[in-house]
This record gives C-alpha cells, sequence and structure tokens, in this order.
C-alpha cells in the first residue's frame, strides 16, 4: 500500500471524529482505497488540552501551522478549525502547496468559494495532476446534499431547495416546544452536544443556516448572491407565547430557509422561523435533523433527511471526501447553470 498523509487542522467535535473513523475503518479504507491513510499531525489551539479520542501511532499535536503546511510528506490537509481568517490561510496555502483540501467550514465556503475556485484553476493550470478540494460535510452535517447536487442532478433544473439547515436551532426549538426547556437550557445541551458554533450567534442569529443556504443557491442555480441581500431572522426572538399558538393551531415552528427561482429567472430567498403544519414533512423533523427538500424539473420532489449536526454526521462527510480523494476520484464540477426551460410543468408545489 502507498501511504497517504494527513495533516488535520482542529482537534475538537469534527476532528476527533475523522480520526476516531479513519483508525476505525484503516484495513477496510486500504482496501478500498488501495492506500493506508495516516494521521500525521494534528494542528490545534492549545496543544495541552485533553482530547476526548485517542491520537493514531506516530501522530503528533502541534499548534504551529507550517510544521502541516511545510511538511513535503502530507498530501492532504483536513481544515475542521472552522473561521474564515486563519481557516482562509490554511486552507489557501494547503492548495498552493499541492495537497488535497477537505473542509467543514461552511462560512468559509461561502464567504469565499468563487475566490476559491479561481485559486484552484490558477493552479492546475500549472500542475499536471490536479489539487483537490471538497467541502461535503460545510451543508448540513451528514446528509449527502453537495455531492447529490453536483452528481444527481447535473441532468435536473432545480426550482426550490427549502428545508431545515441548521442542527442547533432545530434541537433547541424541539428541546423548547417538546420538552419544556428555556432558551438557554436548550442552547447550553446544545453546545455540550458540539451542536453549536463556536460563537452560537451564527446558529440562533440564522446566518449559519444562510450560509448553507448560499452554498445550496451556487449549487442549484449557479449564482452567486450577498448574504446580506438574503433576508434573514434567526429564533431569539421567539416566545413562549410562539410555540403555545403554534400548538393550538396543531402544528410547530421551525427555522427554515428556502430558495426559489422565481418567473423571471431570479432567485428569492430567505431564513426564517415558520409555522409549520402537523401535515408538513418538517413536522416530524427533530432535534438536530436536518431536511432538505428539492423541487425539480426532472425528479419532481426529493427530500434528503439526516443528522445536520455533531461529530459523528459530519465526521462521516469528511471522511468520505478524504476516501474519494485517496481513490484518486475527480472532484465533481460545479453544478450547471439551469437551462431556459427549467420549470417542472406539473402541478407539485412546495409548502414554502
Ligand atoms: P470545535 O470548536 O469543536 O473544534 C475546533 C478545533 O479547532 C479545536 O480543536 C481548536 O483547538 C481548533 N482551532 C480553532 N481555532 C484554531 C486556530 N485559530 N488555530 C488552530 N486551531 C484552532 O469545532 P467543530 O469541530 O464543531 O467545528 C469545526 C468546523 O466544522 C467548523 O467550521 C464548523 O462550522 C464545521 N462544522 C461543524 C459541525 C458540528 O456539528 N460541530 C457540523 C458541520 C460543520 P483547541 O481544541 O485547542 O481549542
Ligand atoms: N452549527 C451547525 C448546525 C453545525 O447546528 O447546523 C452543522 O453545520
Amino acid at each position: 500500500f502507498a501511504d497517504v498523509s494527513i495533516g488535520i487542522f482542529g482537534g475538537g467535535t469534527v476532528g476527533g471524529g475523522i480520526v476516531e473513523i479513519l483508525e476505525k475503518k484503516k484495513e477496510y479504507f486500504e482496501k478500498m482505497t488501495g492506500n493506508t491513510l495516516n494521521v500525521k499531525k494534528i494542528c490545534v489551539r492549545d496543544a495541552s488540552k485533553p482530547r476526548d479520542f485517542e491520537l493514531p501511532e506516530g501522530c503528533s499535536v502541534t499548534t504551529e501551522y507550517s510544521d502541516i503546511l511545510e511538511d513535503d510528506s502530507i498530501d492532504m490537509v483536513v481544515e475542521v478549525m472552522g473561521g474564515t481568517t486563519q481557516a482562509k490561510d490554511v486552507v489557501y496555502d494547503a492548495l498552493k502547496s499541492g495537497k488535497n483540501v477537505v473542509t467543514a467550514n461552511k462560512a468559509l465556503i461561502a464567504a469565499y468559494m468563487p475566490e476559491i475556485e479561481k485559486l484552484l484553476a490558477d493552479i492546475n493550470g500549472k500542475r499536471e495532476t490536479a489539487v483537490e478540494f471538497r467541502y461535503e460535510a460545510a451543508v448540513c452535517g451528514g446528509i449527502p446534499i453537495i455531492r447529490s447536487l453536483q452528481s444527481d442532478f447535473v441532468g435536473d433544473d432545480v426550482q426550490t431547495v427549502s428545508g431545515i439547515i441548521n442542527g442547533c436551532t432545530n434541537f433547541m426549538l424541539t428541546a423548547m416546544d417538546r420538552d419544556g426547556k428555556s432558551y438557554d437550557e436548550a442552547l447550553s445541551e446544545a453546545s455540550a452536544l458540539g451542536y453549536a458554533e463556536e460563537d452560537p450567534t451564527l446558529d440562533v442569529g440564522g446566518f449559519d443556516a444562510r450560509s448553507k443556504l448560499k452554498i445550496l443557491m451556487r449549487l442549484a442555480y449557479g449564482v452567486d448572491v450577498e448574504e446580506d441581500d438574503i433576508p434573514c431572522s434567526g429564533i431569539t426572538e421567539l416566545t413562549k407565547l410562539d410555540f403555545e399558538y403554534a400548538k393550538m393551531m396543531g402544528g410547530s415552528i421551525k427555522l427554515v430557509g428556502v430558495a426559489s427561482q422565481v418567473d423571471n429567472g431570479d432567485v428569492s430567498a430567505f431564513v426564517s422561523p415558520c409555522y409549520v403544519s402537523a401535515d408538513d414533512s418538517l413536522f416530524a423533523v427533530n432535534g438536530a435533523t436536518n431536511a432538505v427538500e428539492l423541487v425539480s424539473k426532472n425528479l419532481v420532489c426529493t427530500t434528503l433527511i439526516g443528522e445536520g449536526a455533531g461529530r459523528y454526521p459530519t465526521a462521516n462527510s469528511c471522511i468520505n471526501d478524504i476516501v474519494a480523494l485517496a481513490k484518486g476520484d475527480k472532484t465533481p464540477l460545479p453544478f450547471n447553470p439551469a437551462s431556459e426551460d427549467t420549470k417542472y410543468e406539473g402541478d407539485y408545489s412546495s409548502d414554502f
């Protein structure tokens, strides 16, 4: 077997899960990819902090980015530290030094995807073997929505992407509505379970969902919108009374993101808490589970439901990217911009 050496930036919720799965399935991944996947170094903020996962044999922990970025024996960088400043430098420097990159960082992708694509084109224009970049975990944790849009929908035209795309707030809303928890109790439980962003304002303010919606809009419609142009309200203003009214009407409240193509080809989008009735498919989507519904010309209506946050669901998506790269799979092309004739002509319409 050839050796694929991996450097991971981040040894927290997601980083720990990646290390655990790589170790647990080492032999299987060897057979599958023809390569031995070894985590050689993990870069964190505080090397003395106790970790809740076992370090693989021969793996060292560092706080120096250059220990990974300047190590020529490292073939692949996994960025799971979050943020858009140091993480951006790490990702760009890794790509420039010819390392494949896997990331779970939706804030980074939402802010810089066009720039990253341009950087990749520049780098790969000068190379014989392309440097690859994958980010399946960036949207809806464990749900394979990015690869679905990049592969299963290539022949289709998406009209509407909608659903629950933030696990932390869905967990909180479920805890408040179903279990009578207070907002603060629900948020601290979500943080303890690894669902919240380092700055939970991103979750409760709806901004994490908005970043994901922006990424989905680029994949579904080939459009780049400013995040600030997407109207966004989070769950911070919800009161006990809202839940009571929703219950009285037989439904519930969910934080929903919606992007639709309107008749003139423009795209309309928002993130907001919405009332969902008991017969809506989102009604039963509880806890950190996410659900994305795609209304499209060929497939009509496709819903993907699964865990949207947390260690193993998110690490699972990163692992899929890591294994695909170790197998030598090429990164799928960006989704084709919609053709003129995009509309499904039946009578299906999304609830939102
Ligand atoms: P955590 O806060 O659990 O872990 C972050 C890790 O990165 C920690 O080990 C931390 O080091 C390290 N780190 C943070 N900043 C720096 C820095 N500037 N330099 C070096 N190391 C740093 O975060 P998560 O694992 O939850 O999330 C990581 C990424 O994955 C984020 O982009 C997040 O949006 C994304 N994501 C997370 C999901 C989840 O459910 N948790 C789901 C989908 C995506 P130390 O431990 O020493 O503090
Ligand atoms: N904080 C994010 C969420 C993590 O709760 O959905 C997964 O993207």
